[in-house]
């Protein structure tokens, strides 16, 4: 988890610094610093590089060039890009990336821009998230990092926001990247709860299986019976404190698949792989409340986030079976590996009881959705058009794309079963997410609802800019953005 210290200050007040990293946007072929005094530290600063120079680096987000001999710590020269939160992100990740081990690296930020200097920081500090536990040597990562500029006037306040963001997703991907061996669903409930307890304004519950049985959640102890792990669900509750009968409450529910064999369906060894991390979904709703209290959260948000393993074994669910959801509705399990859809069956009948004004799932819920759109635009479905709006615009701002994909009536009888209300696989080779999304919407009834399908951004093979390796606990910070957008 994230421990680097991150500190607001005034140019002017900068102490000990190794690492100086400036921003340069393109000035018709010179390349500028923005916003940068003339003098840090007792040095002074050079403002525009000639074009010779010009020509040597590039101002491209997060592209960098580093210069010494000015007399001070060493200038680190990198792109903002078109100045845009990418581009600043991208800024305070190439910059703390280029810091050395324990080495103090400051970021000139351009004065009295909360958002370019919250994107920044939050750039640098989610770059220098690493999963080490397991290591029995931990990677070192740099001493500290300053967030400067020439006035300090808001800067206090867009450096606190970006480093509770920061660990907010930092959490969601230690218990992400944490193996299924480590993480049964009662040590994540367990987990949950903890974070949950520790933030202000916020209450949560932990239903064991006996509770599970008595709430009548058919799906979710169908998909557990074939694991030796007991399910969890996990509610949290987030209530500001101005709250009054008509602040808008936004439920936010998470699939929470600790470890995903596919069941008797049984995946095969590569597809096995990553299943780890299959209870993403989960996390990114449990960071997304422990954080509201910290970022201003104006209005109630609950987590609903169901836990359980999906494994083989002679008392698993099989394929022909029928499972009935908290509501009545009755499913056919034609393939135990869509299990996510059962699970979340129940837990959004819960989060509909409540009369929301909006709720929204996330989940790493569909092989289909990654060959639709790859490896870093999440699908998106929604029964309203401004809510889905709301979301694109929000990832859009945070470098997170999600892209509206449709909830076609006409596509039901994908999902009709012989024997049941409905069966939980659609037609092969067709539409795959979107079956799986409205599957889902036979759970929500009336409410205002949006799904992200997440199984293709929700890991990573590579790092770039701010991304790391593994988890990306993706649609984390753009539910945070969208939730500091309500009133
Ligand atoms: N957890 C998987 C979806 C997934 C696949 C996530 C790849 C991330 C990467 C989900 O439970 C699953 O297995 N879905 C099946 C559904 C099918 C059997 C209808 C799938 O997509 O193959
Ligand atoms: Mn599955
Ligand atoms: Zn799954």
């Amino acid at each position: 988890m994230t421990t680097i210290p991150v500190a607001p200050s005034k140019v002017a007040d900068l102490g000990e610094v190794d690492l100086l990293v400036l921003p340069v946007r393109d000035d018709d072929g010179a390349v500028l610093a923005v916003a940068v005094p003339e003098n840090v530290a007792g040095f002074s600063v050079p403002q525009v590089f000639d074009e010779d120079f010009a020509r040597s680096t590039g101002t491209g987000a997060g592209e960098s060039t580093a210069i010494r001999g000015f007399g001070g710590p060493t200038l680190l020269l990198v792109g903002i890009g078109s100045g845009d939160l990418e581009g600043w992100r991208r800024f305070g990740a190439a910059a703390s990336r280029a810091g050395r081990p324990g080495q103090h690296v400051a970021l000139v930020v351009p004065p009295k821009d909360a958002a370019a200097q919250e994107a920044a920081a939050l750039g640098a500090l989610l770059a220098t998230y690493r999963f080490d536990r397991h290591r029995s040597t931990q990677r070192e990562g740099v001493g500290s990092i300053a967030v400067a500029s020439s006035s300090i006037v808001g800067l206090d306040k867009a450096v606190a926001s970006a480093a509770t963001t920061a660990d907010a997703v930092a959490f969601a991907k230690d218990l992400i990247n944490e193996p299924a061996g480590h993480l049964s669903p009662s040590e994540m409930a367990k987990r949950a709860a903890t974070r949950l307890k520790a933030a202000k304004h916020t209450t949560v519950e932990v239903w064991e299986k006996a509770r599970i049985e008595k709430e009548k959640l058919g799906g979710l102890l169908g998909v557990a019976q074939g694991s030796l792990e007991p399910p969890r669900l996990v509610i949290g509750r987030y209530v500001p404190e101005k709250a009054t009968a008509k602040t808008p409450h936004i439920v936010l529910v998470g699939k929470g698949v600790t470890f995903d064999s596919g069941g008797l369906s049984l995946k095969t060894g590569a597809g096995m792989m990553t299943m780890k991390t299959d209870m993403s979904g989960a996390a990114i709703v449990v960071a997304a409340l422990g954080a509201c209290d910290d970022l201003g959260v104006k209005v109630k948000v609950t987590a609903i986030a169901p836990m359980t393993e999906n494994m083989p074994s002679g008392s698993a669910v099989r394929p022909g079976d029928v499972l009935t959801a908290r509501n009545g509705k009755t499913m056919e399990i034609l393939n135990t590996d869509a299990e996510g859809r059962l699970i979340l069956a129940d837990a959004l009948c819960i989060g509909a009881e409540m009369e929301p004004t909006v709720m929204i799932d996330v989940a790493t819920l569909t092989g289909a959705q990654v060959v639709a759109l790859g490896s870093d635009i999440a699908a998106s479905y929604a029964t309203d058009q401004a809510l889905s709006n709301a979301l694109f615009d929000a990832g859009e701002a945070e470098g997170e794309h999600n892209w509206p994909m449709p909830l076609p009536a006409y596509y039901r009888s994908h999902i009709d079963s012989e024997v049941a209300d409905m069966k939980n696989i659609g037609k092969t080779g067709e539409a795959g997410s979107v079956s799986a999304a409205l599957f889902l919407q036979e759970f929500v009834g009336e409410t205002t609802w949006a799904h992200l399908d997440i199984a293709g951004p929700g890991r990573s093979e590579v790092e770039s800019g701010y991304k790391t390796r593994g988890a990306t606990a993706f649609s984390l910070r753009t539910l945070l953005t969208y939730l500091r957008t309500l009133r």
